[in-house]
């Protein structure tokens, strides 16, 4: 972090040290300092594909009592300034663990709403998406998005996961949707940025 030392003040690194500690003690350091705002990018859209349908319950728990690895996926709706939006809906639908779509069912396997709180925080829980057969290759595991909130541009995107053997093969997949902190834990991490209308 580059500091700008005003004018006619001691710059011996003795009496820094004694500033930064008293701005500390004051618990002004971080607002003295604080690096200037900056704008969040708005998060990449990416295909709707052919498995959408409309009016999926509201619910966190997508595949409760199905097979599969158990899945976690949390994180924040913000708008580019970084403030949260409250009541964002977000709208995922996935691939059973075997890498198939319920697109019959009045269950509704492994779709589901959310609506972000207060703070933009959702939260869902599921099993690991499978991969499914695309022509001669496969599609790696994701989960499709749609989210949507008063104000903001709504937007169809989809959360891949790092390390899966099939990114670098699909013409669909887009770096910054990669989340590298999806990979074992079953806990998964992925914050969406709006662009304001
Ligand atoms: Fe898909």
């Amino acid at each position: 972090m580059r500091l700008a030392v005003a004018k006619g003040m001691n710059t011996s690194r003795r009496a820094f040290l004694g500033a930064a500690g008293s701005f500390a003690a004051a618990g002004l350091l971080g607002a003295r300092f604080q690096e200037p705002h900056k704008t969040l990018p708005p998060t990449e859209d990416n295909i709707e594909g052919p498995y959408y349908r409309k009016d999926a319950p509201f619910r966190s728990t997508l595949a409760d009592g199905l097979k599969g690895e158990k899945l976690v996926v949390s994180g924040h709706v913000l708008s580019p300034d970084g403030s949260p939006l409250g009541e964002a809906v977000v709208d995922v639908w996935h691939a059973s663990a075997e890498g198939e779509y319920d697109n019959k069912s009045s269950n509704f396997w492994f779709r589901g709403r959310v609506r972000a709180d207060k703070n933009g925080l959702y939260t869902y829980t599921t099993v690991m998406p499978g991969q499914y057969d695309l022509g001669e290759a496969k599609r790696p595991a994701h989960v499709h998005y749609k989210v949507s909130a008063d104000a903001h541009r709504a937007l169809t995107t989809q959360l891949y996961f790092a390390g899966d053997p099939w990114l670098d093969r699909d013409p669909f997949v887009r770096k910054s949707l990669v989340q590298s902190r999806c990979r074992r834990s079953g806990a998964c991490s992925f914050d969406i940025v709006l662009a304001k209308v």
